[in-house]
């Protein structure tokens, strides 16, 4: 089981092997962490994001699905794209959210990455709940059948910061 790590920041900055982007469907980028991410690491992950679209997800990346590309110009190595679930629009967000961090896990494994960090998925523009999406998210990382020794949750303010600790602390009563 991993250790997890929770920390205050910018999931693009981090020194990782690989950081997991809250991506949408299309792949082409977007806003929030999205923007973030194409914006420092430069085209060549748009043009692998390209290259799977037209080769595996002619129809956009599932949610919940979760693909890797390289990371281009950040520390990390690889980017894994994954689709959280637009919480007003789904009648079970949670086992999407779940399977959003356990997929992006299956990903790393098959890559080799020890070091994962994680942003608040679904938690921006996709209205979920960060209350309710940090238990699941803590669950579904704690519960994986993973190799990857170290995920964090990279978090960009403090509201998502403490969800995420009062759900860490719980589990560690
Ligand atoms: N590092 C870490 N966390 C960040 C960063 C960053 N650089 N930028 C934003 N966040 C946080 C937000 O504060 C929020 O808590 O990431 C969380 C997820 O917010 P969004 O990026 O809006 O992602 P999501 O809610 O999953 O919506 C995905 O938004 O950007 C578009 O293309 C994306 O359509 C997709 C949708």
């Amino acid at each position: 089981m991993a250790q997890i790590v929770l920390v205050r920041g910018d999931i693009t900055a981090q020194e990782v092997d690989a950081i997991v982007n809250a991506a949408n469907s299309s792949l082409m980028g977007g806003g929030g962490v999205d923007g973030a991410i194409h914006r420092r690491g430069g085209p060549a992950i748009l043009e692998e994001c390209k290259r799977i679209r037209a080769a595996q997800y002619p129809d956009g990346l599932p949610t919940g699905k979760a693909v890797a590309t390289t990371a281009g110009n950040l520390p990390a190595k690889w980017v894994i794209h994954t689709v959280g679930p637009v919480y007003a629009r789904e009648s079970d967000p949670a086992s999407l959210l779940a399977s959003c961090h356990t997929e992006a896990l299956r990903v790393a494994d098959e890559l080799g990455a020890k070091t994962v960090a994680f942003p608040a998925i679904s938690t921006g523009v996709y209205g979920y709940p960060t209350g309710e999406a940090a238990p699941v998210a803590m669950e579904a990382v704690l519960t994986a059948d993973s190799a990857v020794e170290e995920v964090r949750f990279v978090l960009f303010d403090a509201d998502a910061y403490e969800a995420f600790e009062r759900v860490l602390r719980s589990e560690e009563d």
